[in-house]
Order: C-alpha cells, then sequence, then structure tokens
C-alpha cells in the first residue's frame, strides 16, 4: 500500500524523452512511498482504484502538479544589505566601479562577519520562506562573505541548519574564493593560497557539498581559478563557476575543463567554452535578476548553448548586491522576456536541470517513478502561465518527499 496517491490532475513530469511538451501527462496519478515516487501515469493505468492502491488520496481538482522547484544559485544567507550601493548605482557609479572601492560583496563581508549564527539565520529564513511560497523544495546556497575560513564554516553551517528547519533540501557551495577581503587587499595571490589551504578542513567539515569561484576582472584569474578548483579535486569537491558575468576570460571553458556541474551568468561566453561545456556536461546557469539589476545589456548565448544540447537552468541568484532577489517565478518570467526562453525552457530550467546543476539528476528534478516525491502544485489553465504572470503567485500547494505541506 503507497503512503498516498494524487488524482485528477495534470502532471508536468519534466522527463526527458517523454514527447509531449513538459512531460504532460493529462488526467494523471502520482503516488509516493517512503518520500518517492512509487508510481506516476495515466489514471487509467493504475493497477486498480486508487482508495484500494494508497492510505490516502488528495484530488487535484484538474489542477497542474511539477516537479518542486529547485534554485540552483543562491547566496542567501549574509549580514546587512546593500540598499546604499543601489542608490549609488542610481547615481551612475557601475557594480565594478563600487567593487573596486572596496564596497560592493566587501561591504556584505564586513556585516556578515559581524553577525553571529543565529542572526545569520535569522535575516535568511525570510528570503528562503519566500522561495518556498512559490514551490520551491531544492536550493543551493553559497558561503562567500566570511572569507576566512571560521567565518565561511560560520555562514555554511547557518545554511546547513536552515535545511534542517525548513522543509527544503539544502546543498552547500564553499565560496571562499568570492573575493580578496579586506586584510588582504592588493594581495589575491597571498589569499588565493589562503583558500587553498582551508579546501581540507572544509571538506573534512562535511559542511560543503560543492566548490565555487568568482572569475572575473573584479574576482580572481583563471589560473587562480584553476589553482582552487586543483585543491577542490584532491578533496573530491565537485566544482561550480561565477563564469564571464561582466568580461570573457574564458571561464566557461574552464569550468568544463574540470567537469563542473555549472557554469553560471555566462553573458560573454564565447562559442569555443560553449563547445567545452557540452563536451562536460556541464550545465548552463542563467541568472536573469543579476542581468536586470546590473541593467547588462549583454545577452548571454541562449541560442548557441540551445545549438550545441546545453542543458540551461535558471536561480535567482538571491545575494544583497546583483540580484536583491527572492522570487524564482520572477526569474521564470525574466528568462522569457529578457532571454527569450520558451515558458518550457524556463520550466525545466527550475526543476530538471537545475537539479542536474546541484548533481541531483538522479533523485530530483522530474516526476519519475524513484525519485524524491517533491512537488508544487498550481492553481493554472497551462503550465506556460508560471511564466507569463509577473508578480502573482498561484501555488495551491506543496509536497516534500511525500508529505503534502
Ligand atoms: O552572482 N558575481 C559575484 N557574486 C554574486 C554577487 C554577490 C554580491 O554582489 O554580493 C553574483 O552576482
Ligand atoms: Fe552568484
Amino acid at each position: 500500500m503507497w503512503d498516498a496517491i494524487w488524482i485528477g490532475g495534470r502532471l508536468a513530469t519534466m522527463a526527458a524523452n517523454s514527447g509531449a511538451p513538459y512531460g504532460a501527462i493529462e488526467n494523471g496519478a502520482i503516488a509516493a512511498e517512503a518520500g518517492r515516487i512509487a508510481w506516476v501515469g495515466p489514471l487509467i493505468a493504475l493497477p486498480g482504484p486508487p482508495e484500494s492502491l494508497a492510505r490516502k488520496v488528495h484530488r487535484l481538482d484538474g489542477r497542474w502538479l511539477t516537479p518542486g522547484l529547485v534554485d540552483c544559485h543562491t547566496h542567501l544567507v549574509y549580514g546587512g544589505d546593500r540598499a546604499q550601493e543601489f542608490e549609488q548605482r542610481l547615481e551612475g557609479a557601475s557594480y565594478a566601479e563600487i567593487a573596486r572601492a572596496g564596497g560592493g560583496i566587501v561591504s556584505t563581508v564586513r556585516a556578515t562577519r559581524a553577525a553571529d549564527e543565529d542572526a545569520l539565520g535569522a535575516a535568511a529564513k525570510p528570503r528562503i520562506e519566500a522561495l518556498l511560497a512559490e514551490g520551491v523544495t531544492t536550493i543551493e546556497i553559497k558561503s562567500g562573505y566570511g572569507l576566512d575560513l571560521d567565518q565561511e564554516l560560520k555562514q555554511l553551517r547557518v545554511a546547513r541548519r536552515l535545511g534542517e528547519s525548513l522543509p527544503v533540501t539544502v546543498k552547500t557551495t564553499f565560496l571562499g574564493a568570492h573575493a580578496v577581503p579586506p586584510e588582504y587587499r592588493d594581495r589575491d595571490a597571498d589569499y588565493i593560497e589562503t583558500v587553498v589551504a582551508m579546501m581540507p578542513v572544509v571538506a573534512a567539515s562535511g559542511l560543503a557539498d560543492a566548490v565555487d569561484a568568482f572569475c572575473e576582472t573584479i574576482g580572481f584569474t583563471p589560473e587562480q581559478t584553476a589553482r582552487v578548483f586543483e585543491a577542490a579535486r584532491a578533496q573530491g569537491l565537485p566544482v561550480k563557476l561565477h563564469a564571464d558575468q561582466l568580461s570573457d576570460l574564458g571561464g566557461a571553458a574552464l569550468a568544463a575543463r574540470f567537469q563542473a556541474l555549472s557554469a553560471d551568468h555566462l553573458e560573454y561566453t564565447s562559442e569555443d567554452g560553449i563547445a567545452a561545456m557540452a563536451q562536460s556536461g556541464t550545465v548552463a546557469v542563467l541568472l536573469p535578476g543579476a542581468f536586470y539589476t546590473l541593467r547588462e545589456t549583454k545577452q548571454p548565448p541562449v541560442e548557441a548553448l540551445r545549438r550545441a544540447g546545453v542543458p540551461i537552468a535558471i536561480a535567482s541568484d538571491s545575494n544583497p548586491g546583483s540580484a536583491p532577489v527572492t522570487s524564482l517565478l520572477l526569474m521564470i518570467n525574466m528568462a522569457c522576456t529578457l532571454f527569450r526562453l520558451t515558458p518550457e525552457e524556463a520550466l525545466l530550467g527550475v526543476t530538471r536541470h537545475g537539479a542536474q546543476a546541484l548533481g541531483l539528476g538522479a533523485s530530483h528534478g522530474t516526476l519519475e517513478t524513484g525519485k524524491v516525491a517533491d512537488f508544487a502544485i498550481w492553481d493554472i489553465e497551462r503550465p506556460a502561465e508560471l511564466a507569463y504572470r509577473v508578480g502573482f503567485n498561484p501555488l495551491a500547494a506543496k509536497v516534500k518527499a511525500g508529505v503534502a505541506l
């Protein structure tokens, strides 16, 4: 006997090779047992009356059920805010200028260092809850505002704790190479050696599921990034990269060389970088909230990514500077409006491909037997509505590991 079954709705399975748009099953049924999907298919194919197969029968009344959404790139554990920097940018300063003047990421580092774990958790909770209220069931959280061993571990511990106290799967990423901390000013090579030295401790702590870096003119060089990636590889940690956001430093190709799970941003990525990503199976994570906030004008190479068959994910990049964003539905809309993704591509970006960008492709992101039973249930007539509306949340209910929330 299954624990529960959902019937009378339409399922956007997002499964590959289903043939139907969105992998849709009209009048579908989906059952959960011990937190996993035990059965999924058309209602008429059920091997008996639903009441005889499951202890609890939920009726969807024609609603759409999708995989729980995945936000595969966030920096949402931090202290303070950067509203002042927003005002500076409105007066004409650029993101890079503010960073070079000692503001930007480094100002959030000061505020994050000053906050204890409880304060950081309390500040992050409403941000994560805003995402969860829109159907998110899996989220990635990066460190990168501590920039010394203890402070980075503090951020990662807060991220893990959020995953324990809220109905969300949290994947953590060590982003020690996010910026040069004030005490290493003009000594970026020394700081990179410090990050390399942190790696075994971070790995042994079990607090990081992956390693990321900011490869950029205002971040770290490709050579420095490679140093960090080698250290990650030595510890068996997968890598991801903030690549080609403000200029083309060959970040995408570098990420691919290290079999990165994902390369993120990619506005300035070249054809070579895309070919390398296709080869290595690296997911392209597009971040329309940062593009929008920074009023970037260079479009990420969506058509070339499509042609090369690189899976495209969409994420919030939730952070206090370049993307003060706590809505993944808005990111789906922006991915379509700003980057010309189709609504189906955008939804794939926050389900199957988002899961793949976190190394969770085998267990999350689609409605398929054996995967974790994380669902979002929507009051919509067609899946494109998730991309079409701006600032409206049609979530009707959520299911986390088979449990209706
Ligand atoms: O993804 N580019 C680097 N990191 C973040 C921004 C972090 C910040 O501005 O605080 C990003 O855009
Ligand atoms: Fe980011």
